[in-house]
Parts: C-alpha cells; structure tokens; sequence
C-alpha cells in the first residue's frame, strides 16, 4: 500500500509508521488522516506484533492542521460534521489496533499530536518534548480526542489542561499518566527498542484479548463484568496460546512466539 504522507516499514515482527509532512510538523489533515485509516485498517487485517508510531523531522506530530480546520468556515454544516467524523475514526481505529502500538514521542506533541500519543499504548518521549491541548488557544476544542485523552490523565488533569491550552513538560506527561516514560533523546531509540523486547515475549492473541478487554471492563462494577472476565480468561487459557504459554512456563523453555530482537 503506498502512502503520501506516512512512511510505513515491516521489520520482520515491528512495523514502524511514520507521520511524514515535517514542513508542517506533521500537522495532519484530511490527506493524512485518509493515511493514517487505511494503514490502521491494513494492521486490523494483518496486525503487526508492534507498531512504533513515530514523526519525521523535528517534532513528533503538531495536530490538527490549523489551515485545514479554518477552511471548514467554507463547507456546510453536513460537510464539516463529516469531516470531523473521518478524525474521530482515525483515532477510534489506532486505539483499537490489536496489537502493542509504541509512540515515540520528540520535539513536541501538541493538539492531536498529544491526541496521537493517548492512542498508543505505550508512550516514551523524548525529556525536551513539550506536550499541550493547546486549542482553546486557538479558539477550538479537544474534541475527538478527549475520550482517549480522559482514559488516560482523569479529568482533574483535563480540566487543567483542555481548558487553559497550556503546555507542559514530558515529566508533568508522565506525572499524569499520558506518558509511561522519560528519556534524554539520545535514549529514545533505546527505550523504544527496551518496550519491543518486551512485547515481543508477549503472546500476540493474549496482547490484543487484552487490549480489547480494558475499555469493555473499565467504569463498570466488579459485580457486573464477571460475565465478561471468567469468559476471557476461560476461552484464552484453552486456546493454542494459552496452552503454549502455561506450558513452557511449566517446563522452563521460552513459548512458542518469543522473537528475538
Ligand atoms: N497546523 C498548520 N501548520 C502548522 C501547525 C499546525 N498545527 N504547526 C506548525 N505549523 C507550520 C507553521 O505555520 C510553519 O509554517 P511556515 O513554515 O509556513 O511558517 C511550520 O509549520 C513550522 O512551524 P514553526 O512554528 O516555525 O516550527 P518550530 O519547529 O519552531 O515549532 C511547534 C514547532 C510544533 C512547537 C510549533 O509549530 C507549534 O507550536 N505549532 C502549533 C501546535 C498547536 O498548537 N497545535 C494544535 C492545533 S489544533
């Protein structure tokens, strides 16, 4: 499949996707979230073990593009609720991707750049990166991204943040749980490379059974999600994987799916 502004290589068990329009800093528009779909359908139908979401040039992503949002004064209400739809599923089609998704975050992560990295599971930055849900500093909202980014940093954090725009510090990232790790940026690669070392011993069918149970389990009462969690555990303990995983534990060998990276 080919892209117009995403890079997208498979290196053998990891697929590293790109934001590639750095003249913008990886602004996104309509372009690249068309991109962006059609590879998040592509990794539904034949998911990588990990995908490391990354941007070219000096930053990570500076969200939405503000030329592309001003010209929708332009299109009629129909059009402009369309095409906030097409984002929204951008982001609802990342955050369900069934498989361990990494952002590397450097330079900055503003808007729905921050956005991006709230769909990712796991997040390292850069320590100089700045994060920010800067729109109401340009008279917008955090809209499409507030479920992914509320799941993450509660709303006492988004109340401070959406509301005043302001930016903050890759540690503040981490302090409120949109970040899971901080390095200088001459350990990004590194880092990134210590989390795909890890997702790769993980059983893939357990990785994303386990992705796809947390939305269906979080806010509800114990009591009510039993259903849900003995079925999960049932089904995945009889499963080839299951069976695999327990049993090389038993017996002291790596499971069948352990990549060496
Ligand atoms: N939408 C459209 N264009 C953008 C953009 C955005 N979100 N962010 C940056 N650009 C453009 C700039 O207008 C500039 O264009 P120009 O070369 O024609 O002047 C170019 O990208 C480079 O931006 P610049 O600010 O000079 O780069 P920088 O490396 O000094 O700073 C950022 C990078 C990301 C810190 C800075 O661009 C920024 O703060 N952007 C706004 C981010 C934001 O608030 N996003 C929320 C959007 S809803």
């Amino acid at each position: 499949m080919s892209y117009q502004f995403l890079t997208v290589e498979r290196r053998d068990a990891v697929e590293y996707v790109t934001l590639n329009r750095p003249d913008v800093r990886n602004a996104f528009n309509e372009l690249v979230i068309a991109d962006l779909v059609a590879w998040a359908k592509s990794a539904h139908q034949n998911p990588p073990r990990v995908v490391v979401l990354a941007g070219a040039g000096k930053v990570f992503s500076a969200g939405a593009d503000a030329a592309w949002m001003a010209k929708m004064a332009d299109y009629s209400r129909e059009d402009n609720v369309l095409d906030a739809r097409a984002a929204a599923e951008m982001f609802l089609a990342i955050n369900t991707v069934p498989c361990i998704v990494i952002g590397r975050i450097h330079g900055a992560a503003l808007g729905g750049g921050s956005g991006l990295a709230a769909v990712c599971d796991i997040v390292v930055t850069d320590a100089d990166a700045i994060f920010g849900f800067t729109e109401t500093k340009l008279g917008i909202l955090p809209a499409m991204i507030s479920p992914y980014v509320l799941q993450k940093i509660g709303a006492s954090a988004a109340r401070e943040l959406f509301l005043t725009g302001m930016r903050f510090t890759a540690a503040k990232a981490k302090e409120i749980g949109l970040v899971h790790a901080v390095v200088p940026m001459a350990d990004l690669d590194e880092a990134v490379g210590n989390y795909i070392k890890e997702a790769l011993s993980a059983s893939p069918t357990a990785v994303a059974r386990s992705k796809a149970l947390i939305p269906n389990v979080l806010g509800k009462l114990p009591a009510d999600v039993i259903n849900i969690t003995a079925d999960a555990i049932a089904t995945q303990r009889v499963s080839p994987e299951g069976q695999e995983g327990l049993k090389a534990f038993l017996v002291k060998r790596p499971p069948s799916w352990t990549v060496k990276n």
